[in-house]
């Protein structure tokens, strides 16, 4: 089967959506998505959305904070443009349905979050991301002009490769005419051309054990674009989110907010300490990567799996409004906030770097845009700053629409573009080869790619990843595509990726810590 669409959006989350709401009145949108429409890290995102909306905070203090939390590496020029640019967005999907919680006088109830120096993170109770996706995906269904496609899974870019012709990383010049897709119900690949195409595929947190990333999140677009021979930038950079709740062998690790420390939780040792002001003056609301480090340093000194999150000083009634969701969880778990301390540990939580994108969000293959969190924009620098990644998907989504809209008025479908070819491959007679080469995978990068890193180390990742490689591509080459040996085949290139800008950073840095080099600034 093939389609033809003025957009192709790959991706449900907040970039997919908010880029094709604003196309879509210039053309016929398409979105795919693999899993249920609402399905996507957005869904769970917790904290809320980073703004300055009005005094007294300033647009400066949020641009320097973003710049201190990403260790000197962020593009200065971006920050600006996103922290000024990102209130109308802001404006924007609140237009568009969104609501945050207000506070007594009717003004956003900001919060405080790891780096920021301001209460400036608006909120929906702890559901912020599942709010915002019911608004978005609720204007969507109201579009005439926009489509969307649930259990789509984009397997690659098309370019000149599938015409037959040469195409190099260096040599620049790749042009996109659309995507292959597999409808996961009717098992067949279908062509869809577009005269622009968007990737909005979010995270790849599942390239380790522990994540509090959903089941999507398996890096499919960045490994796309590789492929596809585009550029990618800052893969070295994952943030572990500090407080995931303790549950071991639990996947997706559920998420314990760092609003929860902004409203006055502390982190604690088995014994009670409170031993955070020993790695940085700003206690457990330091950024990110120096809480994360400082609490995987106190369990390997004193061999626990876990430390502890005090909330009890929070007041139960605000506690129960503000973070509905995690005091069910927790209750449900048989921790009651208000008298027991809660288990946390570090997961996977972000993944800094992405396919390398200009200010419009171009990536480097013409009639290619990136968005969201598969992107790597330079905003982020070498760690980032908590609820900074959807108002930086807001800002770039709408920057691509801008120049999307140019570029498909003047850009033809590419109708020589052959259908997918599947000849010489066979149904799957050994799903568990898959299973075991995601369970090795998982385990190298948590044991060698983890919060602290050596050359040695990553060399191992490095030589593992090789055979899983080889061992994959041969299994691709041979079997019918399936979502489990795509994903798998995705975040193997993802996980190399990381390994082989960690291994060209000879420095400790932001979210990159090497014993093999003395910190330079964190
Ligand atoms: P996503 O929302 O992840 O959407 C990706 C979409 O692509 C999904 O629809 C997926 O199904 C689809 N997709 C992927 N691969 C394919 C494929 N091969 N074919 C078809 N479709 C595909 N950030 C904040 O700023 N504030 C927060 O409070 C916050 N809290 C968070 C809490 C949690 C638990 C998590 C996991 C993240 C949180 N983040 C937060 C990060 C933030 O949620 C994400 O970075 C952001 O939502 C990413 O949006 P996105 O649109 O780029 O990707
Ligand atoms: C959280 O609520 O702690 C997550 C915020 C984020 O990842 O930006």
């Amino acid at each position: 089967m093939r389609h033809e669409y003025d957009f192709l959006v790959i991706g449900s989350g907040i970039a997919g959506l908010s880029y094709a709401l604003k196309v879509a009145d210039h053309g016929k949108v398409l979105i795919i998505t693999k899993a249920e429409a609402e399905e996507s890290n957005t869904k769970y995102a917790q904290g809320g959305i980073a703004g300055v909306l009005h005094g007294p905070d300033t647009f400066e203090k949020h641009v320097q904070d973003t710049l201190e939390s990403g260790a000197g590496l962020c593009d200065e020029k971006i920050v600006r443009m996103v922290v000024t640019e990102g209130a109308d967005r802001i404006r924007e999907i609140i237009e568009w349905g969104t609501r945050f919680d207000k506070n007594k006088e009717g003004e956003y109830d900001l919060v405080m979050e790891g780096g920021h120096s301001e209460y400036r993170v608006l909120h929906y109770k702890d559901r912020t991301g599942n709010e915002i996706e019911r608004a978005l995906l609720e204007s969507i269904r109201n579009h005439p002009n926009i489509s969307l496609n649930t259990h789509y899974f984009a397997l690659d870019l098309i370019t000149q490769h599938h015409l037959g012709e040469e195409v190099s990383r260096s040599s620049g010049g790749i042009k996109c005419f659309g995507a292959y897709a597999l409808n996961l119900e009717s098992g067949n690949v279908e062509t869809i051309l577009s005269r622009v195409c968007m990737v909005a595929t979010g995270g790849a947190g599942h390239i380790y054990r522990t994540t509090t990333n959903p089941a999507i999140a398996t890096g499919d677009g960045i490994a796309m674009v590789y492929r596809a021979k585009g550029l990618v930038r800052d893969m070295e950079f994952i943030q572990f989110h500090p407080t995931a709740l303790y549950e071991p062998g639990k996947h997706p690790a559920f998420l314990i907010s760092e609003a929860v420390r902004g409203e006055g939780a502390i982190l604690r040792t088995s014994d009670g300490n409170d031993f955070m002001k020993k790695y940085d003056e700003r206690g457990s609301l330091a950024p990110r990567d120096i809480v994360a480090r400082a609490i995987d340093n106190e369990m390997k000194i004193r061999g626990d799996e876990h430390v502890l999150l005090d909330c009890i000083g929070i007041d139960t009634k605000d506690f129960a409004s503000h973070f509905p969701t995690i005091l069910e969880k927790c209750l449900k778990e048989g921790i009651d906030p208000s008298k027991d301390m809660i288990p946390v540990a570090p997961a996977a939580h972000y993944i800094c770097g992405g396919i390398a994108v200009d200010e419009w969000s171009r990536t480097s293959i013409e009639g290619l845009y990136a968005s969201g969190e598969c992107a790597g924009t330079g905003l982020h620098g070498g760690n980032r700053l908590a609820s900074n990644s959807l108002l930086e998907a807001l800002v770039f989504s709408h920057r691509a629409s801008i120049k999307s809209i140019e570029n498909a008025s003047n850009t033809e479908f590419n109708q020589s573009v052959p259908d997918w070819n599947a000849e010489g491959t066979t149904q799957p007679n050994e799903m568990i080869l898959i299973t075991q080469n995601l369970n090795e995978l998982q385990s190298v990068m948590s044991n060698y790619v983890g919060i602290v890193r050596s050359s040695q180390r990553l060399k191992r990742a490095i030589d593992r990843l090789r055979i899983l490689y080889g061992e994959t591509e041969a299994l691709y080459e041979r079997t019918v595509v399936s979502p489990a040996l795509c994903e798998l085949r995705n975040m193997i290139t993802v996980a190399y990726l990381i390994v082989k800008f960690a291994m060209a950073r000879k420095e400790s840095i932001g979210l990159h810590y090497s014993t093999d080099f003395a910190p330079q600034k964190s």
